[in-house]
């Protein structure tokens, strides 16, 4: 694979690079994506009624058993190159930002540390009432786990559609957007906000913006560059082409 010489400048000079990840990143490990046709989660279930407060409160133990079901899944995987790819870019630039709309966890699994978890981590368990963090929950499997603080029943520490991102994080991944060089936009779709937005608040400061992603996105015609394939082969290779090649 072939990277164009303004970009390896580019990258090697650049003091600060922000990369936004999304579903995309974690299908090489063995996760689905949301919205690709037939194999993605949406494909087959319906957001509205697993991943929103309403289907919360209309049926609690459906929703805390998906959320358990892709709990295990996340469990039984391990980042892939594409993860640890990023991970070296950290090393390499002198600030790097990981901004991240994956509840999985595998870019800190891989070795990130400042990473903005945008949706939250399925990991991480919460109070519906009071908000109160827990590690541990009974493994009753009749129903759903209650908060041993206020009795509210427990539910993962995940964005659902319809409820705000957690603000620090927001303003944390705006303020990263708008102060970068470089904006990496990887495996994502780039229909969900306000993550979808942050490309374009860095394309908008004159940030350099590189999309990486299985196919073209609403994003593609604002990229200056656009590689569409897979992220666990492309990452790899751009990360040796840049850093490790001719150093
Ligand atoms: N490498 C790169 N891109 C990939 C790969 C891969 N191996 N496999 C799939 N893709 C691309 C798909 O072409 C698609 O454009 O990743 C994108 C995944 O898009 P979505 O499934 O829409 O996931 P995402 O953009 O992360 O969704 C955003 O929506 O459902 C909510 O909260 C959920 O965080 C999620 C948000």
């Amino acid at each position: 694979m072939n990277f164009a010489p303004e970009l390896i400048s580019l990258l090697r000079g650049t003091s600060k690079l922000v990369a936004l990840t999304g579903a995309g990143v974690s299908q090489e490990s063995g996760l689905r994506t949301f919205r690709d046709a037939q194999t993605g989660l949406w494909a087959q279930y319906k957001p509205e009624e697993l991943a929103s407060p309403e289907a919360f409160r209309r049926d609690p133990k459906l929703v805390w058993d998906w959320y358990a079901w892709r709990r295990e899944a996340v469990k039984g995987v391990r980042p892939n190159p594409g993860h640890y790819a990023l991970a070296e870019m950290a090393k390499r630039v002198p600030e790097f930002i990981l901004i991240t709309q994956n509840v999985d966890g595998l870019h800190h699994m891989a070795g990130n540390r400042k990473l903005i978890e945008l949706h939250g981590n399925i990991q991480r368990v919460r109070c519906a009432e009071c908000y109160t963090l827990t590690e541990t929950w009974g493994d009753d499997t009749e129903s759903v786990p209650q908060c041993l603080v206020c009795g509210g029943l427990l539910r993962p520490d995940v964005v659902w559609f319809g409820e705000p991102l957690p603000r620090d994080q927001l303003e944390a991944a705006v303020e990263a957007a708008r102060t970068c060089e470089v904006f990496f936009s990887i495996g994502t779709s780039g229909v969900v906000q306000p993550a979808a937005s942050l490309a374009f608040a860095a394309h908008n400061r004159g940030a350099v913006v590189v999309e990486i992603n299985a196919e073209p996105t609403p994003l593609t015609p604002k990229a200056n560059y656009a590689f569409h394939g897979k992220s666990g082969e492309i990452l790899p290779k751009l990360v040796t082409a840049v850093w490790e090649n001719g150093r």
